[in-house]
């Protein structure tokens, strides 16, 4: 028997994501791992309620989710590492806008979402989205027009040792498995 080591949030490695809004006419960019899929049409945010971006998020009820590369991921860390209430972090990611929300330029992937809920748990809130639009640099979509997540390599994190893990290989296609 395997051994019981309590409730634990064990559901890791998750890519790690920058999420983005607009204050105004500046962004604010927050570090979040825990996003998730709900049905095929929602996306969820789970923030901390103190974070600063929640009140941003909540003057436009939009927002953006920023995957985050190799490339980017010294700064996304930056932006877990200090709250928008006490340091500007506008200037932090070159970003343009779409849908009044932030797309950092140089992240491979931003979806532009727009809140529909708010799902209240002790201090927490998870902003329930719809996804307005999702924002690909063109040499991660495949001959297909479908996103290449190999190209991506989203960077994974997990919680237990705090760390960010790399994209890992191929084990084979869904459903392509035999049983017998
Ligand atoms: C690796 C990592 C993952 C994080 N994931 C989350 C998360 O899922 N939800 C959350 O509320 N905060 C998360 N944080 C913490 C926030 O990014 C951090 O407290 C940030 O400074 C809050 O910024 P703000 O006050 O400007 O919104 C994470 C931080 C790190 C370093």
């Amino acid at each position: 028997m395997k051994k019981n080591i309590g409730s634990q949030l064990a559901l890791y490695p998750m890519p790690v994501t920058v999420i983005g809004a607009m204050n105004d006419d500046r962004p604010t960019w927050t570090l979040v791992a825990h996003t998730g899929i709900i049905g095929h049409d929602r996306v969820l945010v789970s923030l901390a309620a103190p974070h600063f971006i929640n009140g941003v998020i909540k003057k436009t009820n939009k927002l953006s989710i920023n995957m985050v590369s190799e490339e980017i991921l010294s700064k996304a860390d930056f932006s877990g590492s200090v709250s928008g209430a006490k340091t500007d972090k506008s200037g932090l990611f070159d970003y343009e806008t779409a849908d009044g929300a932030p797309v950092i330029k140089q992240s491979p992937l931003t979806m532009i979402c727009s809140v529909v809920d708010v799902y209240n748990t002790p201090n927490f809130e998870s902003f329930i989205c719809t996804i307005d639009g999702t924002y690909v640099e063109e040499e991660c979509l495949n001959d297909a027009g479908k996103i290449d997540y190999h190209k991506i390599k989203p960077v994974l994190f997990e919680f237990p040792t705090y760390e960010y893990l790399k994209t890992g290989d191929v084990m084979g296609k869904c459903l392509s498995f035999k049983n017998d």
